[in-house]
């Protein structure tokens, strides 16, 4: 297949490592509306679950194969012929299966997860794939804990998978071990070694722990990768997964990098505020693009600026993201040009020498009151006017 080589393909995992969170379990009709969600985002797949876990993940993938037509619908398995069967079952219904098969690929796992040797897990990496073809033409395998894999190992594993017919080769940081520079590194050692690369799209699949999930995503996608994997607002196993909403706006904050995807960025705080309540895990409020505070301005030296020209503390628009809208707060660290913006939008007009006194008044009560509101404003102009 022909693709566009400026094209980053969105592969959403929400619904598979995502719930893995304890407590963030879904029923398959919460499931089904946030697979919906994501079609209406623009994500182009959604991996629906791990058939084999439970009767439940079986269900939601079956439901969510009916739901949704344009995404690809994709289930995870081990690289094991039972899992496989379970998920070609699960995926019947879906316009466009794809079958998520893979295995450890660092010396840590082998030894110490498998009790293997890196020949025989290659050849049950291959004889995974192959089984999954006969039956699915769509087949990604990830390389679990590729980020801490001997990268000429992994090289021959990645060209072994695509010869047997692996169309996508995820290459995941599943414990979110690397330096964006390294990662970088091994994706471009791949595309530059691995025979027939160009038949299979490369996929970033990288996890939190260092805080280096986004910018490890970035250094892939700047090294040849053109799949990346995550989630709604970052969640997943431990500290999380590639917060998609960040990926997609570095991609569009930075056009220089020539990278796009479809996703519809308008609709992140929607869907975001939806994840959030479905699986009932809050947004912290300093999260990139979608947080509470995320266009937020609050000390007096940024609202001042932004007052005078929002460019010179806004990077992104709230509305390219659908947050409601910037707001300027009012806070013991705010000046007298937030205190004059807000007075002005209530309908109050002060002169230089009134502005210096209600400023005096705002102060005070500011360092009693963690949050200033409109009703407080009232009545410190209210009270003023009294005592006039
Ligand atoms: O983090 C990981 O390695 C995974 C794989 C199952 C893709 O989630
Ligand atoms: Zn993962």
């Amino acid at each position: 297949m022909l693709h566009d080589p400026n094209r980053v393909y969105v592969f959403d995992t929400t619904l598979r490592d995502g719930e893995q969170v304890p407590g963030c379990q879904l029923t398959t009709p919460e499931k089904i509306e946030i697979a919906r969600e994501l079609e209406t985002l623009g994500v182009d797949i959604i991996e629906a679950g791990f058939p084999v876990s439970s009767p439940g993940d079986f269900q939601s993938v079956v439901e969510i194969s009916k739901a949704v037509s344009a995404p690809t619908v994709c289930a995870l398995t081990r690289a094991n012929k039972g899992d496989i069967d379970s998920a070609i079952e699960a995926l019947k219904y879906a316009k466009h299966p794809r079958i998520h098969t893979g295995i450890g690929s660092s010396d840590q796992h082998i030894k110490h997860k498998f009790n293997s040797t890196r020949e025989e897990i290659l050849e049950r990496a291959v004889d995974a794939v192959k089984y999954a073809k006969k039956a699915v033409e769509d087949i990604e395998f990830y390389a679990e804990d590729a980020g801490r894999a001997d990268v000429v190992f992994l090289a021959q594993m990645v060209e072994a998978v695509i010869a047997a017919g692996a169309t996508v080769v995820n290459i995941p940081d599943t414990n979110g071990y690397c330096l964006p520079d390294q990662y970088g590194a091994k994706i471009k050692f791949l595309k530059e070694n691995v025979k027939n690369i160009d038949k299979a799209i490369i996929s970033v699949h990288c996890h939190n722990d260092l805080g280096l999930a986004t910018a490890n995503s970035i250094a892939g996608l700047q090294n040849g990768a053109r799949q990346v994997e995550g989630t709604i607002n970052g969640i997943g196993e431990r500290a999380g997964n590639t917060s998609i909403e960040e990926v997609v706006m570095v991609l569009k904050t930075h056009a220089a990098l020539g990278l796009y995807t479809n996703v519809n960025s308008k609709n992140f705080y929607e869907m975001s505020r939806m994840v959030s309540s479905q699986m009932r895990m809050p947004v912290q409020p300093n999260k990139a693009i979608v947080g509470a505070n995320a266009f937020a301005h609050s000390s007096g030296i940024h609202q001042d600026g932004f007052l005078k020209n929002r460019e010179n503390y806004e990077i992104i628009k709230p509305e390219d993201v659908g947050f409601p809208s910037a707001s300027i707060v009012l806070t013991a660290r705010s000046g007298r040009h937030a205190l004059k913006f807000h007075l002005e939008r209530l309908g109050y007009k002060l002169d230089k020498d009134e502005l210096y006194e209600a400023y005096q008044r705002f102060l005070t009560l500011a360092d009693s009151k963690l949050d200033i509101n409109d009703d407080d404003l009232q009545s410190l102009i209210a009270d003023k006017l009294v005592k006039n």
